[in-house]
């Protein structure tokens, strides 16, 4: 077992590099699974869960090999369909293969994800799009078995809200499919028009990925290319954070400013000087942050779930209140209980919770209950007083290549020690 140790009150100032996006990753290497020939993803972060994915990818029959920040798959010997509980149970979004290996192998046998740490997670929306594209899917206890009798279909398809799994595991099998498929709903997070940019670049014929409409005309076969992964915007959102939080001066390189546009209003209404380039953003925390009002998280363009945590950190020693609403699962404020064992105020009350903004945190023994979650609270451990432990580091891992590096590249007191 190991946890971080962060002695807080030290100002950051420096440089952090954006990796390549985990949510973006998962999917693409889903994807390949459908191109013949080789692909080389660049940027790949180096994180347990891409790591289960790549094992999922192994397991199939794909060659699978790392080159630094590169992952090149090649699919041409893949024909397992079925992958064990013990491979998908590493990674709660490996769902996302059942499109990808279904429409491949004409079948698949998964283990059903079952919910996870942010509460229960249905995937009747992928279930519900698969179907209509042709796969006959039958789900016995926790396990999936897909089959493609007849072969996919385009089909019209409305989303009853638009979910990013599902949008993706649609995209999957719909590629291949034969005619047209149109997505009505469909997730707008900037992770699908990545996909879609690559599935496009191997031969596949997506219009729309990014908008509330997505049509695919499905084509023959795909051919594997070269792919950089976009930057990973939650990480890049978890730097700010972790400045504002810390005080300093934070620059983040390798970001993409327009997929964080919801945050930047907020950070500003702290007190915080946010300065956009073309693939930068410069980060002057004030003396004593302000609260940052009310936050509705809620499908992009929307605030993101998965910025509420980090975000909630820094609001904690603002002067003044700020709000957080949390439409998107139904158990994330689990960071709230660790938050207060360092001195936060914070109420929740259902879907809300309000924090009341403390001059001082102190240092606490705390631990990561879910990835975001975790990083929070290394985000308010750096400008707590005193040393905070922090434990559940497989959480924080399945997201950060290795946060404590990048943030004490950055002048952070951080260090990961063995039990
Ligand atoms: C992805 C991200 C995750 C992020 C989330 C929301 C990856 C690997 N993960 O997760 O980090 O927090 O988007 O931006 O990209 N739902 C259903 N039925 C379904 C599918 C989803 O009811 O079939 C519900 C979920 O319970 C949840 C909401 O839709 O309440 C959002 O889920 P979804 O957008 O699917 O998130 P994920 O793709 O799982």
């Amino acid at each position: 077992m190991q946890h971080l140790q962060i002695r807080g009150g030290t100002p950051l100032f420096g440089e952090f590099f954006v990796h390549g996006a985990k949510n973006s990753a998962l999917p693409l290497l889903a994807a390949a699974v459908l191109c013949q020939g080789e692909t080389v993803f660049e940027g790949c972060p180096g994180l347990s869960d891409v790591e289960a994915a790549c094992g999922i990818l192994r397991h199939l029959g794909c060659s699978v090999r790392r080159e630094g920040s590169s992952i090149a798959v090649d699919a041409s010997a893949a024909g397992e369909s079925c992958v064990p509980d013990s491979l998908m149970r590493k990674m709660r979004s490996s769902v996302v293969f059942l499109g990808s290996i279904a429409a491949r192998m004409g079948e698949a046998s998964l283990c059903f994800p079952g919910g996870c740490e942010l509460g229960a997670r249905p995937i009747d929306l992928h279930l519900m799009g698969l179907r209509a594209l042709g796969m006959a899917i039958e789900e016995e206890g926790r396990y999936i078995r897909a089959s493609v009798p007849h072969g996919l279909r385009g089909a019209k398809i409305r989303l009853r809200f638009p979910s990013v799994g599902a949008t993706e595991n649609i995209l999957l099998a719909a590629v291949l499919a034969k005619g047209e498929t149109v997505l009505e709903n469909a997730a707008c997070e900037p992770e699908l028009i990545d996909l879609a940019g690559y599935l496009n670049r191997c031969g596949a014929r997506i219009s729309g990925a990014g908008t509330g409409t997505i049509q695919v005309e499905g084509v023959q076969s795909l051919k594997g290319c070269r792919y950089k992964v976009m930057p990973d915007r939650i990480e890049a959102a978890t730097w700010l954070c972790c400045g504002a939080s810390a005080g300093g001066e934070v620059l983040l390189r390798q970001v993409c400013p327009a997929h964080l546009e919801s945050l930047f209003p907020l950070l500003r209404k702290m007190g915080c000087r946010v300065d956009v380039g073309r693939d930068s953003i410069s980060l002057k925390s004030p003396p004593r942050l302000a609260g940052c009002g009310g936050v509705v998280t809620g499908p992009y363009p929307e605030f993101p779930t998965d910025m509420q945590a980090v975000l909630m950190a820094a609001c904690c020693r603002a002067a003044g209140e700020s709000r957080f609403t949390e439409t998107i699962f139904e158990n994330r404020f689990r960071h709230v209980a660790e938050l207060q064992k360092m001195g936060a105020d914070i109420a929740v009350e259902g879907i809300c919770a309000k924090v009341a903004g403390v001059e001082r945190l102190h240092g606490a023994e705390v631990s990561a209950t879910d990835l975001r979650g975790g990083a929070a609270l290394a985000a308010a451990a750096l400008g707590a007083e005193g040393v905070t432990k922090i434990g559940g580091l497989c959480h924080i891992d399945r997201g950060y290549e290795c946060l404590e590096r990048d943030l004490a590249l950055a002048g952070a007191d951080i260090r990961r020690i063995a039990d």
